[in-house]
C-alpha cells in the first residue's frame, strides 16, 4: 500500500484501521422486515446490534455465532453486506419502475439492494459473465424475495442490444479489491500491479459498454473495491473520452474523498474530483470508488 502514501489522506490511521478485524454489517431486506423486528431478534440470540449513522437499513452485528446461519438470514430478512459495498447504490438511486442493468452482478448484493428500493417493480437485467457465481446470484435473489430481476449471462463488454431502453446501469467491475485488504491481508503489500494493467483494459470495456446501453440522458455508475488509480480515475477517463458522457456530483452523507486529478505523471481533470474515494478509515469498513457518469445525447 506504500504507494498510496500520498494519496490516501491521514495515512497512519489508514495503516491503523486495516490491522484490525472489519465489524460485521447487515442490510435489513425492506421486502421482508423491519429494523425494529431484526433488531429484536437477533438481541434474543445474544447478537449485539448498532446502527450506523449514514443509513437507517444497514446495522453491525456483533455475536459468538456466525450470522450467516441464524434462521433470519435464511429467510431473507437481511443480506450480509459491507457497509461500504452499499455506497454504489446509494449514487445510482434506483427508484420504482425504473429500467436498470446490473453489468457485474454476482453474488447480488446491489441487485438485490437496487430491488429493495424498487419496492420489486419496473425491471432490473442481472448479468454475469461467470457461471458459478451465477448460481450464487440467483439464490440471494430468491432467498431476499426479489421478483422484478432477470438474470442473463453476457460478458458485459460485449452485452447485446435486447431492446430495451435502460435508465441507468451499474457497473461494478472485477477489480484487484485492494480495499477488501482487511479481510485479505495478502494485499497489504499492494495488489500486483500486472494484474491491475490487465484488468483495467477489461473495466475500460465494461464501462464504455455500459455507457453506449443507457439512454441519452441516463445514468451510469462505475464501482470498483480497489484504491489502484489505473482502475478507477484512468478507467472513467477512457469512458468519458470515447461516449458523450459528463460526470455527475455524489453528495454522500459520511465522511469520503475525492477522486485524484492526477497519477504518475498522468493528468486525469479536475472533474475527477466528482468521483468518491472511501477507504477504510472513513467507515470503519472496506475501500470503494465510484463515479456517477451521466450519458449526453
Ligand atoms: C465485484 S464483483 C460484483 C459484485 C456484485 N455487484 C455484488 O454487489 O454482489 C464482479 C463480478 O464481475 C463478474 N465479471 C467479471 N468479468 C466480467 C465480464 N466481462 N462481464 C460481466 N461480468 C464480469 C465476476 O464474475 C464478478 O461476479
Amino acid at each position: 500500500m506504500k504507494r498510496y502514501r500520498e494519496v490516501i489522506p491521514d495515512f497512519d490511521t489508514f495503516l491503523e484501521t486495516i490491522e484490525r478485524p472489519q465489524p460485521v454489517t447487515i442490510r435489513v431486506n425492506r421486502l421482508k422486515a423491519t429494523p425494529e423486528q431484526i433488531i429484536d431478534r437477533l438481541k434474543q440470540q445474544g447478537f449485539e446490534v448498532k446502527p450506523i449513522p449514514w443509513n437507517d437499513w444497514i446495522f453491525q452485528v456483533e455475536g459468538d455465532r456466525n450470522i450467516a446461519k441464524t434462521l433470519e438470514h435464511w429467510l431473507g430478512w437481511f443480506y450480509i453486506q459491507e457497509a461500504s459495498a452499499a455506497t454504489a447504490v446509494m449514487a445510482l438511486e434506483p427508484k420504482p419502475d425504473e429500467i436498470i442493468l446490473d453489468m457485474c452482478a454476482s453474488p447480488g448484493g446491489k441487485t438485490t439492494q437496487m430491488a429493495e428500493l424498487m419496492e420489486n417493480t419496473g425491471l432490473i437485467i442481472s448479468n454475469d459473465v461467470t457461471p458459478k457465481r451465477l448460481r450464487a446470484l440467483l439464490a440471494n435473489l430468491s432467498r431476499i424475495g426479489v421478483i422484478n430481476t432477470i438474470v442473463t449471462q453476457w460478458d458485459g463488454r460485449n452485452y447485446p442490444n435486447i431492446g430495451l431502453t435502460f435508465d441507468k446501469v451499474l457497473v461494478d467491475v472485477p477489480c484487484s479489491a485492494e480495499g477488501r485488504v482487511r479481510e485479505n491481508p495478502e494485499l497489504k503489500e499492494g495488489a500486483d500491479i500486472n494484474f491491475i494493467r490487465s484488468i483495467s483494459g477489461t473495466q475500460k470495456g465494461l464501462l464504455r459498454r455500459a455507457l453506449e446501453l443507457v439512454k441519452p440522458g441516463g445514468i451510469v455508475v462505475y464501482s470498483t473495491c480497489t484504491f489502484a488509480p489505473e482502475e478507477n480515475e484512468a478507467v472513467v477517463a477512457y469512458g468519458l473520452k470515447k461516449v458523450s458522457s459528463e460526470l455527475l456530483t455524489i453528495n454522500f452523507p459520511f465522511p469520503h474523498s475525492h477522486g485524484l486529478t492526477e497519477w504518475q505523471g498522468h493528468q486525469f481533470g479536475e472533474e475527477m474530483k466528482r468521483c468518491v474515494r472511501i477507504y477504510p478509515h472513513h467507515l470503519d469498513s472496506g475501500g470503494m470508488f465510484i463515479a456517477k457518469l451521466k450519458r449526453l445525447a
